[in-house]
């Protein structure tokens, strides 16, 4: 067996000259994911589908990681031997001491960074992190507005994280948001303070009837403290990727949260507030679109979980789900909370498919599936008497979206099986296992060159043994 990067240079071939698109071809070995100049990870679903985990595996043959959208309403896991991290803010790459960016279409907060920092300082982890200094910050009144409204809602509420993303990303397109380049510097920030402090305590308390229990003076010093420490961290993000890219050095972007939830695209307005698509890293970052777009990798969980409230057509309930969520451990990383869980659903993949061009999909999870007789993948929706195969534009229709099944038959992925997953990669799967790849695959018309089938770093193999 090879694990990870333990591939020689004799063992590759080049395809390409130009370094910018450079293509490792492996001969032997089943568990190396191929980086390429410039790879993408992408949520397909709504969030949580293990891109923690594939940016992690992926990370060690990468230069650099790069989140560019959402905050630390994101949880992303790594699971390292006996060691789990739980990344909310940081790139997942921290955990490969990779030099580690964060582009400007991050909500930013920085009580939340030094928190990750620390922790990560504890478990013997140096972070080598480059800040955009035109993030947007996440300020204690985002968190009392995010709770505020979605007290309002009441039962309408979207379940958000209540990190205080929204409201922050609301400051930015209403242009009175707090940047990156404001809190490292104590004057800045006192002007911005001096405006948005008593601006938002009369919202907050005339419209939302919410006290703040902390002074105009407790945030400067607590925010101001936070930015003398950050401020060594600020970089031009847009110019080092931009550089990186073009010296052919390999950047790896890693998505947060999953298309369906999406801004624009997703189920809103049961969505969150950024946009969780390839297409925004151009915006999250600085870039040119002709720059990232060789590999763009969906993450596929096996089956759909969604956490917070919205449609979910797929959705099961009763033992089936039971199971399935103690299968997959599907308790949200960020909250705690129970996810709900269902079958795969092909209309929102073709969807997630259109609005991210992947290039190839690698479906997690699939050992959660284990053991289940009867699987099911709805294929497309009958909308009053009509098939849909697409997931449709607006909520009114997906309510009623009845999905259309097609059956598989149960496989199983026991230890024993993952042993030899390990060793052989796929061509050691069962043969039922396959079948269920296969029409996904097929589906979708986007190849599946890597599976996972465990949550720790090696339990992952290849279609392809060639290049991966
Ligand atoms: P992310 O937000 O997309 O990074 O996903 P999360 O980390 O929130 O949730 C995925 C969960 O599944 C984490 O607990 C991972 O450790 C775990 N996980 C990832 N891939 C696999 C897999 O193939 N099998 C199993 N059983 N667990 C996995
Ligand atoms: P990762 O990166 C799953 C959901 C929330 C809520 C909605 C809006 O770990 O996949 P927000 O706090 O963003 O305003 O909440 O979005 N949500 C996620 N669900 N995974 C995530 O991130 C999520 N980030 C936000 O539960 O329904
Ligand atoms: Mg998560």
């Amino acid at each position: 067996m090879i694990g990870f990067g333990e591939h020689t240079a004799e063992d590759r071939g080049v395809a390409g000259s130009n370094p910018a698109s450079l293509i490792l071809f492996l001969n032997s070995s089943h568990l190396i994911l191929k980086v390429m100049s410039s790879t993408m990870v992408i949520g397909s679903q709504f969030g949580d589908e293990g891109k923690g985990k594939l940016v992690d595996c992926l990370a060690e043959q990468s230069d650099y990681v790069v989140r560019y959208q959402g905050g630390n309403n994101a949880g992303h896991t790594v699971v390292v031997k006996d060691k789990v991290f739980k990344l909310h803010l940081l790139p997942s790459g921290v955990v490969r001491k990779k030099r580690s960016l964060i582009g400007t279409g991050v909500s930013l907060d920085p009580r939340v960074l030094k928190q990750e920092i620390d922790g990560l300082k504890e478990k013997g982890i140096k972070v080598n992190l480059g800040i955009d200094p035109r993030c947007q910050i996440i300020m204690p009144w985002h968190n009392v507005i995010d709770i505020g409204k979605e007290e309002a809602l009441k039962e309408k509420n979207i379940g958000t994280t209540r990190r205080g993303v929204g409201p922050c990303y609301a400051d930015r397109a209403s242009r009175i948001g707090i940047r990156f380049d404001d809190l490292v510097d104590e004057k800045r920030l006192k002007e911005k303070l001096d405006f948005n402090y008593p601006y938002y305590k009369n919202v907050c308390e005339k419209i939302l009837n919410k006290h703040f229990d902390f002074t105009q003076e407790e945030v400067f010093k607590q925010y101001s403290a936070l930015g003398k420490e950050f401020k060594e961290m600020l970089t031009d993000v847009s110019l080092e990727v931009n550089e990186c890219l073009d010296k052919g050095k390999k950047v790896l972007f890693e998505g947060a949260q999953g298309t369906l939830l999406d801004n624009d695209f997703g189920t809103y307005p049961f969505v969150t507030s950024s946009h969780p698509t390839s297409g925004a890293a151009t915006t999250g970052i600085g870039i040119s679109p002709q720059k990232i777009s060789e590999r763009i990798i969906g993450i596929v969980k096996a089956y759909t979980t969604r956490v917070g409230s919205g449609p979910f057509p797929t959705e099961i309930s009763g033992e089936e789900a039971d199971f399935l969520r103690n299968a997959g451990n599907e308790f949200g990383t960020t909250t705690g909370r129970a996810r709900r869980v269902g079958w795969l659903d092909l209309p929102m993949l073709r969807m997630s498919n259109r609005l991210n061009g992947f290039t190839e999909i690698a479906i997690t999870k699939l050992d959660v599936l284990s053991g289940i007789k009867k699987l099911l993948i709805a294929d497309y929706y009958l909308i009053e008497g009509k098939k849909f195969f697409d997931f449709p534009y607006a909520n009114h229709l997906v309510a009623k979206a009845v999905p259309h099944y097609s059956e598989f038959k149960g496989f199983s992925i026991n230890k024993e099986q993952q042993k030899e997953l390990k060793e052989k990669g796929y061509s050691a799967l069962d043969e039922h296992a396959k079948k269920y790849l296969e029409f996904i695959e097929k589906e979708l018309n986007v190849p599946i060159k890597t599976v996972s089938f465990g949550a720790e770093r090696d339990d992952t193999c290849s279609k392809d043994s060639k290049i991966c």
